[in-house]
């Protein structure tokens, strides 16, 4: 049986991302600083996910965004972007020092009217808003022991045919190995097998980068 799919080789994905739309000054200049934070740095959404983002805020005509995990403030950039001017991004995070770059980013993409940071731990944050479902478009990038959690909270406040979209679903490829040493791939497996199990959303995986979701609420 021929493979009916395209095997990623590095070459090939250094091939994919060459040919989107490349990142501007203000997404670089996050970058760069956010190599000072070190080993870190990983951490950062890289710009073809950051594209995604931005692309599906738009196509969802998102007015209401909620992040979860802002940390240098590269997505955040990116979904407030694809937001209109009256739009709203909620974002979720715990580090004074991280989000102060993002902070300083919004400032100079001219988002703070639309972007507003909430310090402190995600689920408090999430669970202290209330259950209107009328947000358009969340994106969870944070710690992998709340996955679920933060992933129903979402749901309760998202509208239907809203998206969330969640971040690292392969892990590093980990996911599909039952002896991973990585605690947070194992968490993000049975993450992903009760997602794709769940009947109030609709699924598809991609594999950008460490592996996004996107999850669309059903009526
Ligand atoms: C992978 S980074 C987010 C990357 C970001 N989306 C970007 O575009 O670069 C994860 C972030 O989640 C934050 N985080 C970890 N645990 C958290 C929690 N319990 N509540 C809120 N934020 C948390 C960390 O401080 C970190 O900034």
């Amino acid at each position: 049986m021929p493979l009916k799919h395209v095997a990623l080789t590095t070459e090939l994905y250094d091939y994919v991302v060459a040919h989107g739309t490349p990142p501007d000054a203000v997404l670089q200049e996050i970058e760069e600083r956010t190599k000072e934070f070190g080993h870190y740095q990983i951490m950062q959404c890289v710009p073809e996910q950051g594209a995604l983002l931005h692309m599906l805020t738009k196509l969802v005509g998102a007015r209401k965004a909620i992040e979860v995990g802002t940390f240098t403030g590269y997505s955040s950039v990116c979904i407030g972007r694809g937001l209109p001017k009256d739009g709203q991004l909620l974002c979720c995070d715990v580090s004074e020092e991280w989000t102060r770059v993002a902070r300083d980013a919004w400032e100079k993409a001219g988002l703070t009217d639309r972007i507003q940071l909430a310090l402190g731990p995600a689920l408090e944050t999430l669970r202290s808003l209330p259950q209107e479902a009328d947000v358009d478009i969340a994106f969870l990038d944070a710690d992998k022991l709340n996955y679920w959690a933060y992933f129903e909270e979402l749901l309760l406040r998202v509208r239907p045919n809203g998206l969330i979209i969640i971040d690292n679903t392969l892990f590093q490829g980990e996911v599909i190995n039952p002896d991973t040493e990585h605690e947070s791939a194992r968490l993000v497996h049975a993450f992903n097998e009760r997602l794709a199990a769940d009947q109030r959303v609709e699924v598809v995986m991609l594999p950008i980068h460490d592996g996004v979701t996107l999850a669309r609420k059903l009526l």
